[in-house]
């Protein structure tokens, strides 16, 4: 089973699929977090990608694609990919579409996760991760059991705030969003492949309205 969890910044693919992840023998394929990990490298290109990822601003289509090209070719083992933040344009929508098919893989379905844009600035804002396994939290919709170690993999003192966490970045990839990413909503339902959940629901919630939504 390969899945698109499609929705603006703060919705809450990241958590679902992690918790989908650990549920199911899938892998998160999160083009941000692929991004940020280039960002830690060093490199030029790692410079470049962070200042347009701080801004809020899309990285170009050629280099996201080349990443999940590169996971598609690698991971061949993978039963079923969870797209986490990817495609976000058409050119990538059609891209992913040329390498599942290259791959002998389908597509099952893109799940549309809908919340709020007040929502989404709360849950952004409040956001943390760590930086040890990338595990989310929020302050206070889902805080640490201990405020200084996550409960997912026992570090101290690694959470951080991510560097487009705040409300000018924000506006910018909400704007993005609503400017390159919403008309793949349209592309995906034509297909017959778009289902949309309620993403204002608490994250159990969201996750059971998902599995229903998967048959699992
Ligand atoms: P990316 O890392 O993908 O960020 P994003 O799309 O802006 O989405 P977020 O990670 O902010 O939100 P999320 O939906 O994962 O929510 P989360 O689960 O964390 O991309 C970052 C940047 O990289 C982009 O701006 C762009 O520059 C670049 N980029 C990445 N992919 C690209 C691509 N394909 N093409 C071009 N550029 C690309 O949850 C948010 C918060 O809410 C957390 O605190 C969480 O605890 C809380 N929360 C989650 N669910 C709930 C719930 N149900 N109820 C209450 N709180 C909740
Ligand atoms: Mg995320």
């Amino acid at each position: 089973m390969n899945i698109i969890l499609l929705g603006p910044p703060g919705a809450g693919k990241g958590t679902q699929a992690r918790i989908l992840e650990e549920s199911f023998s899938m892998k998160q394929l999160s083009t941000g977090d692929m991004l940020r990990a280039s960002k830690k490298s060093g490199t030029e290109l790692g410079k470049k990608v962070a200042q347009v990822m701080e801004k809020g601003d899309l990285v170009t289509d050629d280099i996201v694609i080349g990443l999940i090209a590169e996971e598609l070719e690698l991971r061949t083992k993978i039963k079923g990919f969870i797209f986490d933040g990817f495609p976000r344009t058409l050119a990538q929508a059609d891209a992913l579409s040329d390498l599942l098919v290259q791959k002998g893989k389908t597509l099952s379905v893109v799940i549309e996760m809908k919340v709020d844009d007040e929502a989404l600035i709360r849950r952004v804002v409040g956001r943390f991760n760590c930086k040890e396994c990338g595990e989310v939290y929020h302050k206070d919709n889902n805080p640490p059991k201990q405020s200084n170690i996550c409960d997912n993999c026992n570090s101290e003192n690694s959470f951080f705030h991510r560097a487009d966490d705040n409300e000018e970045s924000f506006k910018n990839r909400l704007m993005a969003y609503y400017r390159d990413t919403s008309p793949l909503i349209g592309y995906y339902h034509a297909k017959g492949t778009l289902v949309s959940t309620d993403g204002l629901m608490d994250i159990e919630t969201t996750h059971g309205n998902i599995c229903q939504i998967l048959g699992v």
